[in-house]
């Protein structure tokens, strides 16, 4: 495939989407997922970059720690003044909801990694960095790392966001979830024929629903016996309109756990 193919694909498709959209529907759902309920999903993110504190896009990202979250690359490679953050929350269009908590953090606490790069999303990872420690409780929690040398090829997984509920459709305001199998990148790379397909990829299965813009930096988590969650991958990109069973593409998280090593 052609490199100008490439970023045709990539500059349509990509997950993330700048503008907030105002007319949410809260009955509407991701593309095909399921209302998710609260403490259902304590590692999950919302957060909106500040321009001028005007808020800016949306993106999921997945607490790691009590002083890091992770997100995708593209959420954050824009310039912008800070992020407004959103724990413990499954309805973002409600500041009381119980549970939730706001932050704001500035853009001086945020890395993006060194190589990353757009058309096409390699190292599209960051984080941000908590002046504080977050305090957990049972709506916020981290997700564990993976295994670095586990592919969870095959696995029971499941995604979740707040984005788009049908492409170029409104985001919705409550937290949105379904459940995954992991591709195999063989699998993965031979249906979306690449040019590239480094191993830094972690791909879902096609199925009925997918992951679409404003789902990006979000979790692609396993669930263990014991109630937490082992985290896969950040959603990076989908091909095509965010169409059902097409493969959506995530950055593979055990392949930057010596990146984010450095900063815990
Ligand atoms: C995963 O499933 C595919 C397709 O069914 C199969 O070819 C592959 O061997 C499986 N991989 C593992 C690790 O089980
Ligand atoms: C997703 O999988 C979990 C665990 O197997 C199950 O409890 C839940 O009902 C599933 N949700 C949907 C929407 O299929």
């Amino acid at each position: 495939m052609s490199q100008l193919k490439w970023q045709l694909v990539i500059v349509i498709f990509l997950l993330y989407q700048r503008s907030l959209s105002a007319q949410d529907t809260p009955s509407k759902r991701i593309v095909k997922g399921f209302n998710a309920d609260p403490k259902q999903f304590p590692y999950q993110v919302y957060f909106t970059n500040l321009v001028d504190s005007y808020p800016s896009g949306g993106c999921g990202g997945v607490i790691i720690s009590n002083r890091i979250v992770l997100t995708a690359g593209h959420c954050l490679s824009r310039k912008f003044d800070a992020v407004e953050m959103y724990f413990g929350t499954v309805d973002r269009s409600n500041k009381r909801e119980v549970g939730q908590q706001r932050l704001i953090i500035k853009s001086t606490n945020i890395v993006v990694h060194q190589d990353y790069q757009a058309h096409p999303y390699l190292n599209d990872i960051a984080l941000i960095r908590l002046p504080a420690d977050l305090l957990f409780d049972e709506y916020i929690q981290p997700a564990k790392l993976p295994d670095a040398n586990e592919l969870y090829e095959n696995e029971s997984a499941v995604v979740s966001g707040w984005g788009q509920t049908s492409f170029n459709g409104p985001q919705p305001n409550r937290l949105q979830y379904y459940n995954v199998t992991v591709y195999s990148n063989e699998e993965c790379k031979n249906k979306l024929v690449p040019y590239i397909f480094p191993s830094s990829y972690i791909c879902l299965k096609p199925s009925q629903s997918t992951p679409c813009h404003g789902d990006s930096g979000g979790p692609l988590a396993i669930r263990n016996e014991d109630g937490t969650h082992t985290l896969l991958g950040v959603a990076s990109f989908v091909f095509g309109p965010c169409e059902i069973n097409t493969p959506a593409v995530y950055t593979r998280v055990s392949s930057y756990l010596q990146w984010i090593k450095q900063f815990e």
